[in-house]
């Protein structure tokens, strides 16, 4: 299969400098969504053709190195079959050509695959019934059903545009028919451009048979041409992705209040409170329940692991049974273990939690290898950094920091030591002994508090 995908439009209406399909949709870019449609659509892509004008440079940036991907410029753009003749160099003539829009991101591959089996070795074309079809081309059949053409808003008669069925403008056709019929259209029309639409009639009048699959529901067609739009197909994405992991069987507290920006992996009997956002690569392991309004971004979490409400939390990967939360903060590099509990306004990046370790309370651990057991009183910190370089904090097994303490960089904590409360460590603290590292309290017998003076 040949894929073209029509990606040349500038998009006015987004008000944005970066081009209309490299807007993200559920994480990705509008462009990744259809190229994957396509992808899960047919088994054998010979070749995908993006047509990119406006913003060519950026578009192809944004998709480094992908297998079987081509851009092709279309510049000046001067309508969609004008678009379809820049890829013709790059197709294949002993396999179809399938033509999709980088701004229609909603495209499943069920539906395709359903359009081109109606199509066979003939034409196929996506069409669409709306209740209102203003500004569509709409699709022309005769008495028994056939189609003929497709005509556009501005070319159509009153009794067209009456017509409720429209062409999504989603297609696949015959390569070589195509190539010849591309190479007869003419800008004779109301817009003067091109029009890709016009290789209907060609096909009715030389016989090709034309299958007109009509999509169940407009959703999967919607295109995108502002920011309202892109927020409603955003919502759809959402739901849709909602109803998959129910499908899996996460609880969701309300499948209108989660959003997944990537990919979510789930185990069983995961659960979600409502406000949650997901980003990257998330992998929930089986009976993992995550409180309100978390962010999590490219973690693991391990089964039966807990996160409280309001946790921030990316490049971390936590393992089984932790609980972690409210208010917690992972930042890359954090690598939680089983049975940890962190609490709330405790910052962990670039460390290891060994299993069983606590950090219950307001705490920073940067840069630091925690052991097993070890308990890190509220308000300690690592200082890790020296404004220049950054060092290391190794905390031995079953260590016991007191409330308040700084752990100087680079510095090592025996197994087994404790840490007074308040104590500023600078210096290695030896195993199994307790490290008193701050002022010696006193108490001054005979001090009398002073008493204000009389004036005058
Ligand atoms: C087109 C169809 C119309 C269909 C509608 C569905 C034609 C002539 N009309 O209309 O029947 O109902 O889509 O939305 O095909 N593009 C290019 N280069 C161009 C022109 C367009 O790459 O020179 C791309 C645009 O970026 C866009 C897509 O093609 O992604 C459709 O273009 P647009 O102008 O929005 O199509 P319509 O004129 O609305
Ligand atoms: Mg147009």
């Amino acid at each position: 299969m040949n894929i073209v995908i029509l990606a040349a439009g500038q998009g006015k209406r987004m008000r944005s400098s970066l081009p209309k399909v490299l807007h993200c949709v559920a994480g990705r870019p509008m462009l990744a969504h259809v190229i994957a449609a396509a992808r899960a659509a047919c088994t054998d892509v010979a070749n995908i053709t993006v047509v990119v004008g406006h913003g060519a440079g950026a578009v192809q940036e944004a998709f480094p190195g992908e297998p079987g991907l081509n851009f092709v410029l279309q510049e000046p753009q001067l309508g969609t079959g004008h678009a379809v003749m820049q890829a013709v160099p790059r197709l294949d003539d002993s396999a179809p050509t399938l033509v999709l829009y980088g701004d229609v991101p909603l495209i499943t591959a069920g539906t395709l695959r359903r359009l081109l089996a109606a199509a066979g070795k003939g034409v196929g074309l996506l069409t669409v019934r709306l209740p209102d079809p203003t500004g569509y081309g709409r699709i022309v059949r005769d008495e028994r059903g056939d189609v003929l053409r497709s005509v556009e808003q501005r070319d159509a008669s009153a009794a067209e545009q009456a017509i409720d069925e429209v062409n999504t403008g989603i297609m696949v056709a015959p390569t070589a028919r195509l190539k010849d019929w591309l190479k007869t259209l003419s800008r004779d029309n109301a817009q003067g451009e091109y029009y890709l639409t016009d290789i209907i009639a060609r096909a009715v009048q030389q016989g090709v048979r034309v299958a007109a699959v009509v999509c169940d529901g407009a959703e999967e067609t919607l295109g995108v041409n502002s920011k309202q739009q892109l927020a409603q197909v955003e919502r759809i994405a959402q739901r849709r992705t909602a109803q998959a992991l129910m499908e899996g069987g996460v609880t969701l507290a309300d499948p209108e209040r989660i959003d997944v920006r990537g990919e979510l992996v789930v185990g069983a009997d995961v659960s979600i409170d409502v406000g949650c956002v997901f980003e990257g690569r998330v992998s929930l392991a089986d009976g993992v329940r995550i409180g309100a309004y978390c962010v999590l971004r490219d973690c693991s979490v391990g089964p039966h692991t807990e996160f409280l409400p309001f946790c921030h939390a990316t490049d971390a990967m936590v393992g089984a049974g932790a609980r972690i939360g409210p208010y917690a903060r992972f930042r890359p590099g954090a690598r939680i273990e089983d049975d940890v509990h962190v609490g709330n306004f405790v910052e962990i990046k670039g460390s290891t939690m060994g299993r069983g370790s606590k950090a219950n309370h307001l705490a920073y651990v940067g840069d630091t290898t925690v052991g097993q057991n070890v308990n890190i009183g509220a308000g300690t910190i690592t200082a890790n950094y020296d404004g220049v370089n950054k060092y290391r904090t190794v905390i031995g097994d079953g260590a016991f920091i007191g409330s308040n303490s700084v752990l100087v960089a680079p510095v090592n904590i025996g197994a087994g030591a404790t840490i007074a409360g308040g104590s500023t460590i600078a210096k290695d603290a030896p195993a199994g002994k307790l490290t008193v590292a701050r002022a010696r309290q006193v108490t001054l017998e005979h001090w009398k508090r002073p008493v204000k003076q009389k004036k005058g």
